[in-house]
Order: C-alpha cells, then structure tokens, then sequence
C-alpha cells in the first residue's frame, strides 16, 4: 500500500500513544528507516506488520486498531491535501458511498499504482442501503467498519453496519446493509 497508509497509521499512533511507544512497533515491525514516503508504494506485508506489532505493543486487538484507523482516516486525508477530493465526492452519506470508485480513481492520478477495493451500491431507499465491497485484500474489514462509521459521522449520521454475507477466500466480498438515523 501507498506510503501514505503506513504514515496514517504512524501518527494516529504517536497521538494516541506517543513517539516511545511508535519506536517500539517499528523495531518490532522491522521498519529500521526513517520515515515513510506518502508517494511510494510499500509491501502491503509492511502495513499488516505494522498493525500486528502495535497491537502487541499497545496491547489491543488488530481489529480494534483498523477500526479506528479506519475512522481516522476519514480525517486524517481530508487534512493532509485531500479535502477537496472528499467534498468532490458527495454531499450526502448516500451519495458519497455511490462515488467511492470515483473517488478512488481520482487519487489513482497521484498514485498509478493503486490498487484500491471495489465498491458498489443497490437497494437504496430513503435511511438504508446495501454498500457490496470486493477486495483483492484480506483482513481490511474491520477498517471498513471505521471507514463507514468516520463518514456517516462527517455527515452528522450515526450508522448502524450489518454484514448479510460475506466471503473471505483468494479475495474478500462482503455486502453490508447500512441504516442510518
Ligand atoms: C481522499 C480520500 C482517500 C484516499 C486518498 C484513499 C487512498 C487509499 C490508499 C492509498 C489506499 C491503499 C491501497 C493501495 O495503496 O494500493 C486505500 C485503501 C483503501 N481505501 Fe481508500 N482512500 C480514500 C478514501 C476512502 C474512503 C472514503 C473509503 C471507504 C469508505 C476508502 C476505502 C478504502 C479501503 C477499505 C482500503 C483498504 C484496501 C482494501 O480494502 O483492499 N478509501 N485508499
């Protein structure tokens, strides 16, 4: 994944932990360089080792960590020169789910080597819908959780996320239904 991920997760961590405890999921994690560069594309093993090693450091579940990093993410792109692009994107919870691919595609001009999740809408009705997500990746779910719940929140909605099915082989395919208030 970018490096830009790996970054997100560095100061999400500094903030919340602080700079000792970082050092100490990057020794942990094998990461001896200085820092990373938001426009390089690292090993996704990179990533999921950084997640494993601050779960043990911090002792927290992975999945509790992706959660919030999801949500942090919301916020953290719409500070660090992607705001536009997000307000780009949709001026409802709705619509924004509808433009995920779009906005995806934008950012795959900064970085050609993108490769992000699938996303696709149906069943829309007035407060729910069905929001299908296909990865090439396994074990991001969790960070789909915060993701979803990062963005009702930027739309002042408080969502509620039910899996209706989910398949966790070579690639990862989960429809979620999505309720909000
Ligand atoms: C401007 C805002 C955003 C930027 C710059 C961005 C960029 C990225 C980048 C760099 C990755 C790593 C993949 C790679 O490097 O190949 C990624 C992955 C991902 N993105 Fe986004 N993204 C944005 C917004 C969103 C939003 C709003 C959602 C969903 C609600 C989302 C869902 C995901 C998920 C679930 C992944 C994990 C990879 C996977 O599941 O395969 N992203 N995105």
């Amino acid at each position: 994944m970018y490096g830009i991920v790996n970054r997100a997760i560095e100061e999400l961590i500094i903030e919340k932990f602080g700079i000792d405890k970082w050092e100490q999921v990057k020794t942990k994690a094998g990461f001896d360089s200085e820092g990373f560069m938001t426009l390089k594309p690292y090993p996704d093993a990179l990533t999921f080792k950084l997640v494993g090693a601050a779960s043990e450091i911090l002792n927290v579940p992975a999945d509790t960590l992706l959660e919030a990093f999801g949500e942090y993410w919301i916020l953290y792109t719409a500070e660090k020169g992607y705001g536009e692009m997000l307000n780009l994107a949709g001026d409802s919870f709705p619509s924004f789910l509808k433009n995920l691919n779009m906005l995806h595609g934008r950012v795959t001009n900064l970085m050609p080597e993108l490769a992000p999740p699938q996303f696709e809408c149906r069943n829309e009705k007035e407060n729910s819908i069905e929001l299908i997500y296909r990865s090439h990746r396994n074990g991001m779910i969790p960070m789909l959780y915060g993701l979803i719940k990062g963005l009702a929140k930027r739309f002042e909605k408080e969502v509620e996320i039910t899996e209706l099915e989910s398949s966790v082989e070579e690639n990862t395919t989960v429809i979620f239904l999505l309720t909000w208030s």
